[in-house]
């Protein structure tokens, strides 16, 4: 949820974090701080509750002074709210230390009360603080940060991504994590700290993870990773795939606008040499895991949010292809509920960040009851693909609107993938059936495209119903997780009443919600898929519109069953129905944003949210 960023080198560290926490700023938004060890040899903090803009123009009004070495910190509050006081970094008693910190101390209580009881006060109300007044107790002791870190780390209950720096031991900052993210960036004659690559992708692509309950300790020369006993410990680096300008915003008004625009890339780049000259599926993740393939007897698929409505077209797409049952959970429910997993359950997680801490502690619990795990991950490094057994990249580029979209459509991608594959391997499906798919999948990206050059129309209809304070998406079959992406993209961004419901369940109780004016999305599905399901959809569309709703249809191409009772249709080209969600979602996703835009809302940043929640 927050954004951590670490910097030891030669370049002045202030402009390396506060570039690296605007980068990171969609993690969390509430408050900023760095900390910096000036060339004065002392201690310099800044810390302010609002947007990074705030710390911005309070860091140009009184400049720092130059400084090599320094950590910064963006906040999404778990532990008070968000003011100066509550803001990271948070100082040892002696005021030499800085200590920043993603995630959640559980046992912060017992360790503030022992350290009241020492005389030590407190001047926040963040767990945080108890790490850092801890930290500088064990650094009195020692001496020596590394061994006072060690120390601490060993204390600490819960999930977290910690870094300190101690203006005694300038080109050094030491960090360790559990539970929550944490990455190196391999410079030369320097070294960083990041939540993610984000944080450092302009200076550096060579990148390090650290793992679950290791350490580090950067110097510009040197990057030491151990365990929290201090046992060394080895990783391998890997490269970026992306380059800082695909993080950027370049023209676009907003990153969602971009990141929309960019959804043909996304489903294109995550099928680019996966499929091979025979029409089969060739993700050379999967090599190796047929017999598993051929052993399972079902799917579980665990997620949150947009990933979890993902999961629920793969559902579709899957059981049609295999014919193996899939479930899908969302993760907190998922690992409460015991489940009923073993050893034949391959559990498919999905998550953009790859750090979702519901679904990460869903597929360790998976593990755990011999359950084979796969991630499917937008994130190169990320915890849940480390965690899992076997990872399919997306390929949609990072994401920084908070809100998920170029995102959804390559984890949809990746699942038709994963489906296919299984299907092949199990011989559900002919080779031919399998090529026929796959080339629907290969036309998708030039159809997205075609969508979206309905944005004008769609940006209008939002304009006209900005005052709308309630909508309704209706869906059937795979048309239904759309309806849900529709309704939450909705409410996240525009903050209005909005919900999905099955077209089906409406005669069962939403019905009543309609009344005169009540706009209604509904994702027509396509008469050549089942022309019983299209009618059925039609006569839901009679019955809401006899009741005065105002729909809007989102059906395909030369539908033209749903002209007489559309007071809008939005037209998506003709594709073989299982693939339908990657072109019905678009104009869904284009009315949430233009709609909260003409509200005046911050798209990229809508309230209360954070891109990586990395708290359960
Ligand atoms: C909504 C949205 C969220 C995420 C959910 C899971 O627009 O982005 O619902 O989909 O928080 O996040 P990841 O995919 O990172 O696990």
């Amino acid at each position: 949820m927050c954004g951590i960023v670490g910097y030891v080198g030669s370049r002045d560290s202030i402009d390396v974090l506060m570039s690296g926490l605007k980068r990171l700023e969609y993690r969390g938004y509430d408050s900023a701080g760095v900390a910096v060890i000036g060339a004065d040899g002392t201690l310099k903090t800044r810390k302010r509750a609002g947007k990074l803009a705030v710390l911005a123009d309070d860091v140009a009004e009184t400049a720092i002074p130059a400084s090599t070495t320094g950590i910064g910190h963006t906040r999404w509050a778990t532990h008070g709210g968000p003011t100066d006081d509550n803001a990271h970094p948070h100082l040892s008693a002696d005021g030499k230390l800085a200590v920043i910190h993603n995630g959640i101390i559980e046992n912060f209580a017992a360790i503030r009360d022992e350290l009241e009881g020492q005389g030590f006060t407190f001047s926040s109300e963040t767990d945080t603080e108890a790490a850092a007044l801890l930290l500088g107790r064990e650094y009195a002791e020692t001496g020596d940060l590394r061994e006072a870190f060690q120390r601490v780390v060993g204390q600490l209950d819960g999930a977290f991504t910690l870094l300190a720096v101690h203006e005694d031991e300038p080109g050094l900052v030491v960090g360790a994590r559990q539970n929550s993210p944490l990455v190196i960036g391999l410079g030369q004659g320097e070294n960083f700290l990041g939540s993610d690559v984000a944080a450092f992708v302009e200076y550096t692509r060579f990148a390090l993870a650290v793992g679950e309950g290791e350490m580090v300790a950067i110097t510009p020369d040197n990057v030491e990773v151990t365990d929290f006993v201090g046992n060394p410990v080895q990783s391998t680096p890997f490269e970026v795939q992306w380059d800082a300008a695909a993080a950027e915003k370049g023209g676009w008004t907003s990153f969602m606008a971009k990141e929309i625009s960019e959804q043909p890339d996304a489903v294109a780049n995550t099928i680019r040499a996966r499929i091979g000259a025979d029409g089969l599926v060739h993700v050379p993740e999967l090599e190796g895991l047929d017999e598993l393939f051929r052993d399972i007897s079902r799917v579980v698929v665990v997620a949150c949010g947009t990933a979890s409505y993902a999961g629920m077209v793969g559902k579709y797409a899957i059981e049609a292809w295999t014919r193996l049952p899939v479930e899908v959970a969302l993760s907190h429910e998922f690992r409460y509920s015991d489940p009923v997993v073993d050893s034949s359950t391959l559990v498919v997680s999905i998550s953009q960040s790859g750090e979702t801490m519901d679904t990460l502690m869903a597929v360790k619990y998976a593990a755990e009851r011999g359950a084979k795990t796969l991630s499917i991950c937008n994130t190169q490094g990320a915890t849940i693909p480390r965690e899992s057994d076997a990872v399919v990249y997306t390929h949609a580029g990072p994401e920084v609107a908070v809100a998920s979209t170029k995102a959804f459509v390559a984890q949809i991608t990746a699942l038709y993938l994963l489906g296919l594959h299984v299907a092949h391997v199990r011989g559900s499906l002919t080779s031919e059936q399998i090529s026929d798919n796959t080339a629907e999948l290969q036309a998708i990206p030039a159809k997205i495209a075609e969508v979206l050059t309905q944005h004008d129309e769609v940006a209008q209809l939002a304009r006209w119903m900005s005052d709308t304070r309630s909508v309704l998406f209706l869906g059937r079959n795979v048309g239904y997780p759309i309806s849900l992406e529709g309704a939450l993209k909705l409410k996240e961004l525009a903050y209005i009443h909005a919900e999905g419901f099955a077209a089906g369940e409406l005669k069962h109780g939403p019905i009543a919600l309609i009344e005169p004016g009540q706009p209604v999305f509904v994702v027509v599905p396509s008469p050549r898929g089942s022309q019983t399901m299209h009618s059925k959809v039609v006569s839901n569309i009679q019955e809401i519109r006899a009741r005065g709703a105002r729909v809007i249809a989102i059906a395909e191409e030369g539908d033209v069953a749903v002209l007489p009772y559309a007071d809008t249709v939005v037209r998506v080209p003709l594709a073989a129905p299982l693939f339908e969600p990657l072109l019905c979602v678009v104009p869904t996703q284009i009315f949430a944003m233009e709609l909260a835009s003409a509200k005046g809302l911050d798209v990229d940043q809508p309230r209360n949210l954070a891109k990586s929640v990395t708290v359960e």
